[in-house]
């Protein structure tokens, strides 16, 4: 099948985290902000940078939307024709239509239908496009009688599909917030980017991913974070299917791991979790490590950006710690074990970053970057506007 989708806030995330999940040969860019996939394992709820999916029906010639809408009223007139109510939304992507015109498909639609018998709550647009919140509470794309059509445009050509569902930001929001244990001051990862993390790292598509769930945990891969903290990249990992193991030097933190992982177990079944004390930059750890996924330590938090001086003195405390666990960790790991780690990037009142030193040095610490083909594998920078210290994403094989 052959799926659009709808890239999140930072589309060269979105791009890599797809291009890693299913392979690069089977993502094409589409256009600034939505990429194909050819999959038949897509999930929306297994991906931390994809706003929505849809299943293409039509790849066309672009035509104006006046042309567009027709052929769409005429086509699921006859699709959607058939018993009980319809929620129906549209959206269109990458062309400012105006909401009212769109809209005005969806009426079109809707009345064609009702001639037919069939009743339908047309969803409003308050933008060319559905918010990913406003599918989200309405189900579309979940079932047969709530349905959105996406409308997407790209510079050459315009994609009609199907949307497959939004993101669960219901689901994401309780994993975040309903934890038990949470501790603002270690700084917690959003879920969202530990999904995003897990996929990058390649560990999904080199275990093929989709079926992990399934199986005997004993067959399992296992995914270790050394900075494990409260435990958001355990507990996304734990939801994919994946076995855990975390460990962090701060004794309350592996309390707080436990706990929001005892607290997951409840609601969902997850395979093996190991919780242990360990200082990252001389820990043993337990083998097997299919795949190490963390975000390191970040330094101090800064809510402006700090003096050279200042900045300085946090830099060679984090490079002392990242360098130092590298080298442990490299001698720990087989050969072709893949990784995605978060370290820090702090960003001055221009938007520049200064980069840790160690990352020109990966490569004699025993690691290589892994390729990307659709984006720059070493400029991935998860960042908001308002933040100083923005988190630099290593995508990285153990050489
Ligand atoms: C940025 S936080 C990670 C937060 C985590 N991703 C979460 O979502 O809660 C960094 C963590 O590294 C731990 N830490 C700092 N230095 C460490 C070291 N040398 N070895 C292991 N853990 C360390 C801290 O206790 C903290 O929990």
């Amino acid at each position: 099948m052959n799926v659009i989708s709808i890239l999140g806030r930072q589309p060269e995330l979105s791009l890599a985290e797809l291009e890693q999940r299913f392979g690069s040969a089977n993502v094409r860019v589409f256009s600034d902000s939505a990429a194909t996939v050819e999959t038949d394992l897509f999930d929306i709820t297994t991906l931390g940078g994809v706003v929505k999916g849809g299943k293409i029906i039509a790849e066309l010639e672009k035509a104006d939307w006046s042309r567009l809408s027709r052929d769409i009223v005429q086509r699921y007139a006859r699709t959607f024709k058939g018993e009980g109510k319809l929620t129906l939304g549209i959206s269109v992507y990458g062309q400012d239509i105006p909401a009212r015109e769109v809209q005005r498909t969806g009426l079109a639609l809707k009345q064609s239908l009702k001639k037919q018998g069939r009743s339908v709550r047309l969803v409003p647009n308050d933008g060319p496009a559905l918010s990913t919140a406003t599918s989200h509470h309405n189900k579309l794309g979940l079932s047969d009688n709530k349905v959105e059509l996406m409308v997407v445009y790209g510079p050459k050509t315009v994609v009609v599909a199907e949307s497959m569902g939004a993101q669960n930001i219901t689901a994401l929001a309780a994993r975040d917030q309903g934890r038990p244990k949470r501790d603002a001051f270690v700084g917690m990862l959003p879920p969202k980017l530990a999904l995003m993390m897990i996929n990058l790292s390649g560990i999904g598509q080199k275990s093929r991913g989709a079926d992990v769930v399934t199986r005997p945990s004993s067959d399992r891969p296992t995914i270790l974070d050394p900075f494990c903290g409260t435990g958001v990249v355990l507990q996304e990992a734990a939801l994919l299917g994946f076995n855990v193991y975390g460990t962090d030097l701060a004794e309350k933190m592996v309390d707080y791991s436990k706990a929001n992982l005892e607290w997951l177990a409840v609601k969902h079944p997850i395979g093996t979790v190991r919780v242990e004390a360990g200082d990252a930059i001389e820990h043993q750890w337990q083998q097997p490590i299919d795949a190490v996924v963390a975000e390191t330590y970040l330094g101090q938090p800064f809510s402006a950006p700090p003096a050279p001086d200042k900045l300085d003195k946090v830099k060679r405390i984090v490079e002392h710690i990242v360098t130092k666990f590298l080298e442990n960790l490299a001698a720990q790991t087989k050969p072709g074990t893949p990784h995605c780690l978060a370290v820090p990037a702090w960003r001055d009142a221009q938007g520049r970053f200064t980069h840790l030193s160690v990352i020109k040095k990966l490569e004699s610490l025993g690691y290589e970057w892994q390729d990307l083909e659709h984006v720059d594998a070493k400029s991935l920078v998860y960042f908001r506007e308002d933040q100083v210290v923005a988190r630099q994403l290593l995508i990285l094989t153990r050489k």
